[in-house]
């Protein structure tokens, strides 16, 4: 039997099966089960995907007992302290990082990018003062695909390029608009001297009308400190292999849809408070507790079994040591925490969570860890982002990752659409 086989034996009446092992360039081994149902005529059983291997991939790396997060094979420790969020798109989606050539023509292409089709400005109106900008954001990017349906037949290299160059460009506009739109104040258009991440805050914060002068909230104008900040924050956002949402994107990729639907619902599904929401609802929580003093009772709730009550920004499917997202979040909170007048007091209580939930069994036995959404929330405050925009802001950040992933998926020849079976245990 050669060596890199994995044998299943059917005790029933002692059967084996033999399956071979397909060992990567770092991380668990699989084993290569496609035929197992053809074989034994049984399935697997794997709700949520716990032991599964949906893909083969190139684009991002985690190793979760490590706390280790890769994008290409660069650690992000190098990408979020020594690279612009730019430079990681690039990366992404070319495998490589761009040089200073490469860089300028990929900023100036999605700077003219970033333009909405007139048109498109009527779906805001249609949604009320009130809607979440994710329902905006997910609703008007399925819009898009009607404005650019030749993207339905992508034929070359020079296409993929172009969608998802459009789309990166775009999804921030689309959610400045919608937080806009939720103030009944004029839109902002892009302005194509302005930096990405510039370009997104004057959208969202520039006073109506005319340059930046003032913002709504009455500063003279976007400091340096409150880019860098949120360009770091993208950037640790842009990937994270087969999460829920990316798996959404492959899904309705393997049905044939548009790319613009399939970033559409990868958008709805990061909007559940189990994933992408959790950052909204961490800083909600925080308010909740309101005072380090209430920690406390609060982590006596999220361990109380019969208590729905889950501290937001704790745990992770993947991560089973710390999110080195987060740790890079908590280190970018400490050297921001005056230049940008961080709330200390919600501060407190998330250090006083940390403190009280490390050293507790609880947490420890089940190996939960504050996630990226821990510390986002607080960074996110003090740049003036209400918290129905911190889950539209990792929608920017994630586009690239979503976009990488449905192309990789397109081109892998092993792709075939998802139609997983089931246990049947009904009548
Ligand atoms: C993101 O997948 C990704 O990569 C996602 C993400 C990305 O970049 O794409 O990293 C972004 O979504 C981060 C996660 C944000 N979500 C939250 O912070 C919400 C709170 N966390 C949980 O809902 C939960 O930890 C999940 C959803 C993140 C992970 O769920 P799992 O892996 O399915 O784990 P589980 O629900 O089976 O929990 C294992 C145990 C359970 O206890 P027991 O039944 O064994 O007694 O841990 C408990 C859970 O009750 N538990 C928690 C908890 N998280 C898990 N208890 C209290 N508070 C929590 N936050």
């Amino acid at each position: 039997m050669p060596h890199d086989t994995f044998t299943f034996i059917d005790n029933r009446d002692n059967t084996r099966y033999d399956y071979p092992i397909l060992t990567g360039k770092r991380g668990p081994s699989v084993v290569d089960i496609r035929s197992f149902f053809k074989d034994t005529g049984m399935f697997t059983y794997d709700p949520g995907f716990t032991s599964t291997a949906s893909c083969k991939s190139t684009i991002t790396f985690i190793d979760g007992a490590k706390g280790e997060l890769r994008y290409r094979g660069i650690p992000i420790e190098e990408l979020a302290t020594k690279h612009s969020y730019l430079e990681t798109c690039y990366l992404l989606l070319n495998e490589t990082l761009p040089n200073a050539e490469q860089l300028a023509d990929f900023d100036l292409e999605l700077r003219h990018r970033a333009f909405l089709h007139e048109g498109l400005l009527n779906l805001f109106h249609a949604f009320p003062d009130n809607a979440h900008p994710m329902a905006t954001l997910s609703a008007a990017t399925t819009a898009l695909a009607s404005f650019y349906d030749t993207h339905l037949e992508i034929n070359d290299e020079a296409e993929y390029q172009e969608m998802a160059r459009r789309i990166i460009a775009k999804i921030p506009t689309i959610a400045a608009y919608a937080y806009r739109h939720s103030l009944g104040i004029p839109f902002i258009y892009p302005d194509v001297d302005l930096s990405f991440t510039e370009n997104f805050l004057t959208m969202m914060r520039a006073y109506p009308g005319g340059k930046m002068h003032r913002t709504i909230e009455g500063e003279a104008k976007i400091r340096d400190v409150e880019i860098r900040a949120l360009d770091t924050i993208f950037t640790l956002h842009a990937d994270h292999e087969q999460n829920a949402s990316t798996t959404v994107v492959r899904g309705v990729a393997s049905t044939g849809a548009h790319p613009y639907v399939a970033i559409a619902s990868g958008i709805a599904a990061l909007w559940g408070r189990a994933h992408g929401g959790a950052n909204e609802s961490v800083i909600a929580q925080l308010e909740m507790i309101g005072s380090v003093d209430n920690v406390e009772t609060y982590i006596a709730k999220a361990k109380d079994p019969n208590d729905p009550f889950r501290l937001m920004g704790f745990g992770h499917r993947v991560y089973k040591n710390f999110d080195p997202r987060a740790r890079i979040l908590k280190e970018l909170q400490d050297e921001l925490r005056e230049e940008l007048g961080l709330d200390t007091e919600l501060m407190a209580i998330a250090r006083r969570i940390e403190e009280i939930a490390l050293s507790d069994d609880y947490f420890i036995s089940r190996k939960l860890y504050p996630n990226i959404d821990f510390y986002t929330g607080v960074i996110l405050t003090a740049l003036k982002i209400p918290k129905s925009m911190f889950t539209p802001i990792f929608v920017i950040g994630r586009t690239v990752g979503w976009v990488t992933q449905w192309i990789e998926f397109k081109k892998d020849t092993a792709s075939k659409i998802a139609r997983p079976r089931q246990l049947y245990i009904g009548d």
